[in-house]
């Protein structure tokens, strides 16, 4: 199936490593121009690389996304090298550190909410007076089954996660009839560094995760950025305002 992708331009928040480098490249092998934006210069630098390997433009945005200035120097980066991106990639919201909610900081609340939350809202409240123009716009958030399933320790995570997909709801009743359509894509793991992080040859650790699935297999990061890449082309018009389990059926299971 073709996708009709070619030729747009994405900004990929969080596109440095993980699922966000993933969903870049695949962009890009789909003939999209990737804008990669996250706070680590050398990885942007290297995705932005690879990108432009693939025969494709990209520009390196070394941005912290809670930082509202910062980000909109880093659009009119993207708007004088590319143009204005009609596809924009949430998958910087990634803070999840483990704890119980008394014992969490007033200020790491905040850090935690800016950067898993408001800074999705900023991109989106930035990039849709484009998309409205172009008459075209695919929000593709990345979600967690952790909106849904209550998470020892991550009760913060689960409200950020939750709020995303309130948020794509809202955007898709406001924004559809211009051609904009907003998604979550929900994952429960992913075989990312993140993961690989956290697992630490923990075999064990590994094995559970590997049984909460209905597939038995942890997911690749290309096969979510292949969903997620489906959502940002025009023949997924008719999607929005969902949320797409790419969980390889673990949002089944009570595992959390
Ligand atoms: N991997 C999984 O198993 C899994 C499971 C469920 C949900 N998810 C969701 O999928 C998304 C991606 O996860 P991942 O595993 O790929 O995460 P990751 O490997 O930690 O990558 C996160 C990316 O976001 C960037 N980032 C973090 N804070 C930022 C900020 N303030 N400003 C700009 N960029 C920032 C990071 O780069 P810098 O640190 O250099 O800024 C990095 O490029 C997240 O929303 C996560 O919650 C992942």
């Amino acid at each position: 199936m073709e996708l009709g992708i070619e030729g747009r331009v994405a900004l990929v928040a969080g596109g440095g490593r993980g699922l966000g480098r993933a969903i870049a490249l695949t962009l890009a092998r789909e003939g999209v121009d990737v804008a990669v934006l996250a706070r680590t210069a050398s990885e942007v630098e290297a995705v932005a690389a690879e990108v432009r390997a693939l025969g494709r433009r990209a520009v390196a945005l070394a941005c912290d996304a809670t930082d509202s200035d910062a980000l909109g120097h880093a659009l009119d980066r993207v708007r004088s090298t590319l143009s204005d991106p009609t596809i924009l990639v949430l998958s910087q919201a990634a803070i999840y550190e483990p704890r119980k909610l008394q014992f969490v900081e007033a200020d790491e609340v905040r850090r935690l909410l800016d950067t898993d939350l408001l800074s999705a809202v900023e991109l989106c409240r930035r990039c849709l007076p484009a998309m409205m123009d172009a008459r075209f716009g695919r929000i593709v958030a990345l979600g967690s089954v952790a909106a849904h399933a209550g998470v020892s320790g991550g009760t913060l995570y689960s409200a950020a996660k939750a709020a995303l997909e309130g948020m794509v709801r809202g955007l898709a009743v406001d924004y559809s009839r211009r051609g904009i359509t907003a998604n979550v894509v929900s994952v429960s793991f992913a075989d990312t560094e993140r993961l690989s992080g956290r697992v630490q040859g923990d075999q064990e650790w590994r094995d559970k995760l590997v049984r909460a699935t209905a597939t038995r297999q942890i997911p690749a990061p290309a096969e979510i950025a292949d969903v997620v890449t489906f959502l940002c082309s025009p023949r997924a018009a008719a999607v929005t305002g969902t949320v797409v389990e790419a969980t390889a059926g673990g949002h089944l299971n009570n595992l959390w």
